[in-house]
């Protein structure tokens, strides 16, 4: 087991270089097998989820070649089988395998996805559109099975505009006979990325980024190269923890409009910000407002950013609240945030918070991905030392947050013990 120790209350100075989006990558990586030549993606961040994805490239025999940032996929010689319940269970992007399989091959053989436990996580509103799509879905068990004598496009209105079944959609649908129209899709900036990369293969895609996303099928994808765009959710992460540490810290290679929500709602609790055009500069202050914040699918406020933003929250002045609409189970690092001396109190999906409280070090858990990345931003805020358990969670999608952080100044150090 891995844990982290943070001796917390220094001022960060310097640069923090934002990597490929792990939620990008995690469908652009499964996806590259669709391709009948070669796929070069760059920018690929190397966290513990692309190493789970390639572990299942190599189950179903695709050529995987790493190459610093880059990653190049041969899906010549590969062989369709069923993919194992151990690496169907690593990750919950295991399941875009289904979708880009079934498009492929259109059938795929493969167990219910893990993930991080932050809600239910049905895969309905997936099946529901293989389905239309024209596929038949059987499961035993943990065992699915998709198979389609033959796809064809679909009228497909989602009941959510979720992302991984609209990537899921999409990756089944591009080699479909006719037109499939995603209605209600979601539009984070990953949907546009992966929809790019399936164009510049030779798909037909439109409307990526809307909430209709038009797919035409075509019978042959081919040979393409492909950037990861910068990864929002660690730029987000980050940000914050410029906002309570920052001596200033730049935070560079980002989108800011993809974190719009964040900004602004940084700005109204009084953080000082310089938005360039692919940097952000921020500067810790005092007398920080309280902000109420309630997230919403994209551009909303990202659920991925409100558990690393209650910290911020807790050194704010006055009563916030935080609603949580998208996950049931988003606030199991509220425990761990009290036990570091915040003033919280949760009831049904809303959080109010009570600040400034002073933050002192203690011994916490990483229960899952985004509550990690929380702790890590309490553990730089809080004066002692915090010790955080179950890092196995960060290291899944924050590359080398241990070397950005010590770089800018940060006391922090990973063990096994
Ligand atoms: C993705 C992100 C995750 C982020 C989430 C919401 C990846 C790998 N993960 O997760 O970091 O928190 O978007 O921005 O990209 N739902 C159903 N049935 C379904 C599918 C989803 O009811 O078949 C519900 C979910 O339970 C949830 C909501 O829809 O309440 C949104 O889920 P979805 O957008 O699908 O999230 P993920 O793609 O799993």
């Amino acid at each position: 087991m891995k844990i982290m120790e943070i001796e917390g209350g220094k001022k960060l100075t310097g640069t923090i270089r934002i990597s490929g989006a792990k939620n990008a990558t995690v469908a652009l990586i499964p996806a590259a097998i669709l391709t009948d030549e070669e796929a070069t993606i760059c920018n690929i961040p190397e966290i513990t989820d692309t190493e789970a994805l390639c572990d299942i490239l190599k189950e179903l025999n695709v050529g995987v070649k790493r190459a610093s940032e880059s990653i190049i996929i041969n899906p010549e010689q590969m062989e369709n089988k069923e993919i194992s319940e151990k690496f169907s269970k690593k990750l919950r992007a295991s399941y875009y395998f289904m979708g880009a399989l079934l498009g492929k091959y259109k059938k795929a053989v493969m167990y219910f996805p893990g993930g991080c436990s932050i809600g239910a996580r049905p895969i309905d509103l997936h099946l529901k559109g293989f389905e239309a799509l024209g596929a038949k879905v059987t499961n035993e068990g943990n065992k699915y099975t998709v198979e389609a004598e033959e796809l064809h496009g679909a009228n497909i209105y989602l009941d959510i505009a979720s992302v991984g079944a609209t990537i899921n959609i999409m990756l089944a649908a591009v080699k479909a006979k006719g037109k499939t129209v995603i209605e209600n899709a979601a539009k984070e900036p990953e949907i546009v990325n992966i929809a790019t990369f399936l164009n510049n293969m030779g798909a037909k895609i439109t409307g990526a980024g809307t909430s209709s996303i038009k797919i035409i099928g075509v019978d042959h994808l081919g040979k393409c190269f492909h950037e990861v765009i910068p990864d929002r959710i660690e730029a987000g992460t980050y940000v914050i923890i410029g906002a309570l540490c920052g001596n200033p810290l730049k935070i560079d290679n980002v989108i800011p409009e993809h974190i719009d929500s964040l900004l602004s709602k940084l700005e109204e609790a009084g953080v000082i910000l310089e938005v360039g055009a692919d940097y952000i500069l921020v500067q810790s202050g005092e007398n920080y407002k309280a902000v109420d914040i309630k997230t919403a699918v994209y551009p909303g406020f990202a659920t991925d950013l409100q558990q690393p933003f209650t910290v911020l929250q807790t050194q704010s002045k006055g009563k916030s609240k935080t609603t949580e609409t998208i996950w049931e189970n988003r606030f199991m690092h509220i425990p761990y945030l009290k036990a570091l001396g915040a003033n919280i109190s949760v009831k049904n999906q809303t959080a109010t918070i009570i600040g400034p409280t002073k933050l002192t070090g203690c011994e916490v858990v990483a229960t899952d991905l985004r509550a990690g990345a929380a702790m890590v931003v309490a553990g730089l805020t809080a004066e002692g030392k915090t010790t955080i358990t179950n890092v196995e969670h960060i290291l899944r999608g924050y590359e080398q947050i241990v070397e950005k952080l010590t770089e800018v100044g940060a006391k922090i150090t990973l063990k096994e013990i």
